[in-house]
């Protein structure tokens, strides 16, 4: 049976700063921040936006493609929880009007839990082919203000509907998983910042790739020329390219320049928003679907990372049509629309998001209409409004 992702949606909040900004506010050479670490932009959430909401925003970009009635599961991966207790997927479920015999709940495993939750979904399609799943990454990146952390933070969702017969992207069974209990990077309950050593992580992340990367291709027989594109968890563009770089070492002319020409068409989106924690594997997806030039069959490798730490490689091959299912001009709009902040409107808006929402004051959101937004807290109840 051929099971895979069906839709994407993705969204990001509607404010971004420059990195060259960026860079010249923290007294850095602007081309450390383009080249060094690779990014362009960062989207930043404002107070009215957080991990549900701009999860209900993502998966609205193609809920009204879908038979909402076949919906038998809805996870919802984030380490940018709302509550300690009620799972993000339960406001979602409302805010889309689903029917009340959807499962859902809520996963962790830092940037791993899209991933997760992609696994647990596309094995319920393999036995309820008749239904799907709606899988939510949504997440917003705080590393703090004047950080070494601070350039690759980031704010977005990215919703993923799994189905059976799918039109975007067929999963191939089997995959190459590793963890260890380290601590490269997390963030405690009474901090709203991670905690990272960012050196520590970077090595860690290539290891880990190393092992599932050849691992994943010894149980299968492949070779690395097997695969049209891989792609990454991107914190960072940069992180990528040094394991794209491991990953062609010795390959052939031919293959070496493939993989680096869609790696370049992977991280297009990535290095405008941000990190995105959970999401960011699946925008890198979205950026290489929508400007890698790739046709019907091609193999793709995913390669997924969350600290603390777990891995896991897969790959998928590319349906016929699925690029009748993308819309490239809307998620560059996304883009285009938002509003640029100076470095010091970033830092106050920063500052705001750290403090708790006080009880009963209610929040306006400057999001364009049909976007939903948190409202505030009502009687300690988190409140999601349509704007
Ligand atoms: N022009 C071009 N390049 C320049 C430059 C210039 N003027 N100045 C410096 N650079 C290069 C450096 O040579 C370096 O390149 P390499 O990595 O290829 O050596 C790069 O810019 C970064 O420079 P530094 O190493 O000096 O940067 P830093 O000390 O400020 O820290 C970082 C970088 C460790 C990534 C830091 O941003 C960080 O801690 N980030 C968060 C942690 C993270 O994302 N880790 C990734 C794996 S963990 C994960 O994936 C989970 C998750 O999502 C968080």
């Amino acid at each position: 049976m051929k099971v895979g992702i069906d839709q994407i949606g993705y969204f990001t909040p509607n404010k971004y700063v420059d990195m060259v900004d960026l860079a010249h506010a923290r007294n850095q050479d602007p081309n450390k921040f383009l080249i060094g670490i690779g990014q362009k932009r960062m989207s930043v959430a404002d107070p009215t936006q957080d991990a549900v909401s701009m999860g209900i925003n993502a998966t609205l970009r193609y809920i009204n493609k879908i038979d909402k009635s076949k919906v038998g599961l809805l996870i919802f991966g984030t380490e940018s929880s709302v509550d300690q207790s009620k799972s993000g997927s339960l406001f979602v479920k409302s805010a889309l009007k689903l029917d009340p015999t959807v499962r859902a709940f809520e996963v962790k495993e830092a940037c791993f839990g899209l991933t997760a939750g992609v696994m647990i979904a596309q094995d319920f399609v393999r036995l309820h082919p008749d239904q799907t799943a709606i899988v939510i990454g949504s997440d917003i990146a705080r590393y703090g203000i004047n950080t070494a952390g601070e350039v690759t933070q980031g704010a977005g969702s990215v919703s993923l509907l799994i189905s059976s017969n799918p039109r975007i992207l067929e999963i191939n069974e089997g995959h190459s998983a590793y963890s260890e209990d380290i601590n490269d990077f997390w963030r405690p309950n009474y901090s709203k910042t991670a905690k990272v050593d960012g050196k520590y992580s970077t090595q860690v992340y290539l290891n880990f790739f190393k092992h599932t990367f050849s691992d994943y291709k010894k149980q299968k027989g492949l070779e690395t020329k097997d695969f049209a594109a891989i792609i990454y968890h991107l914190p960072f563009t940069k992180m990528g390219l040094k394991a794209n770089r491991l990953a062609i070492e010795g390959v052939d002319e031919e293959t070496n320049a493939r993989l680096m020409d869609r790696f370049t068409a992977s991280k297009e989106l990535n290095a405008n928003v941000g990190n995105i924690y959970t999401g960011s594997l699946y925008l890198s997806l979205l950026s290489l679907l929508e400007n890698g030039g790739l046709k019907a069959g091609d193999l793709i490798g995913l390669f997924s990372y969350g600290s603390g730490a777990m891995a896991e490689f897969y790959s998928a091959n590319v349906v016929e049509g699925y690029e009748n299912e993308l819309d490239k001009d809307a998620d560059e709009a996304l883009l285009d629309k938002r509003k640029k902040l100076s470095v010091p409107e970033y830092e106050k808006i920063f500052s705001a998001s750290l403090v708790d929402p006080q009880n009963n004051v209610e929040l306006t959101s400057d999001e364009e209409k049909g976007r939903y937004y948190f409202a505030g807290i009502c009687d300690d109840i988190r409140q999601y409004k349509v704007k």
